[in-house]
């Protein structure tokens, strides 16, 4: 098939394979296409809540002969699909605050794989993470089409954990590329300018407060040349 774009092929490597998987969010199923044609899942549920996009879903299952392992569905989240029937999650191209509501209302199964790739708002994706027992295993930045984003791979440990600031808007990142290296700098200048602006506004001192940790963390683990330089 046709290859994938950056972004998506970021996701689809950090997909461990072997069960079937629920893809939230589908549109094309372009994702779903190439994790079955490369035998990475055996099948997928492509989930979305238009018709106008599962009509592109079924059109990409129709030129690849996916029908028998494709499972086209109507679904706001993971409201049509059972826990039993996936391993994995797929959530691509959404904004990171709808991809953590979209997971709060959904029951997981056990031992899923989330493989989480917001196209804004990381930090509620890594704090939604931390505060319901998951561990980042992965996350793969990458260009694509001028921007840089990130991807994440989390397991759930069962272990919720306070959503600390620095975490959540930096995570597990150390700026060993040079697509992590501008992700992190795109977010960190993202940061102060929402500091700046509320600090000058002087409105929400509680978010504010948020803000300067997560630069401070940003400070301390990266800019320095003690640690990673960025
Ligand atoms: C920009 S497209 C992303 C398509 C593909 N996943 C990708 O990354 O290229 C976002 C898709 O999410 C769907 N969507 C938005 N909210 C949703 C929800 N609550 N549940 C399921 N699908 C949703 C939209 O209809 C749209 O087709």
């Amino acid at each position: 098939m046709q290859e994938l774009r950056p972004r998506l092929k970021a996701a689809a490597a950090l997909v461990r394979g072997g069960s079937a998987v629920a893809d939230i969010g589908t549109d094309h199923a372009y994702l779903p296409a190439w994790l079955l044609l490369h035998g990475v899942a055996p099948r997928v549920i492509a989930c979305d809540i238009g018709e106008k996009p599962l009509a592109n879903a079924a059109e990409t299952v129709k030129i690849y002969h996916l029908a028998k392992k494709i499972d086209l569905r109507v679904s706001d989240g993971l409201a049509n699909v059972r826990p039993g029937e996936y391993g994995a999650v797929t959530i691509c191209g959404m904004g990171g605050t709808l991809i953590a509501e979209i997971l709060e209302k959904a029951t997981l199964p056990v031992d899923v794989q989330l493989v989480l790739q917001p196209m804004t708002h990381v930090e509620d994706v890594r704090a939604w993470l931390c505060r319901n027992g998951f561990a980042i295993d992965r996350e793969i930045c990458v260009k694509d089409a001028g921007r840089v984003y990130c991807c994440i791979s989390a397991d759930r440990t069962g272990t919720p954990r306070a959503a600390e600031p620095g975490f959540c808007y930096f995570g597990t990142l150390t700026g060993e590329t040079e697509e992590e290296r501008a992700f992190l700098r795109k977010t960190c200048a993202r940061v102060k300018t929402r500091a700046d602006a509320l600090a000058a506004a002087d409105r929400f001192p509680e978010e504010q407060a948020l803000l300067r940790q997560a630069l401070h963390y940003y400070e301390t683990n990266y800019s320095n040349d003690r640690k990673r330089p960025l």
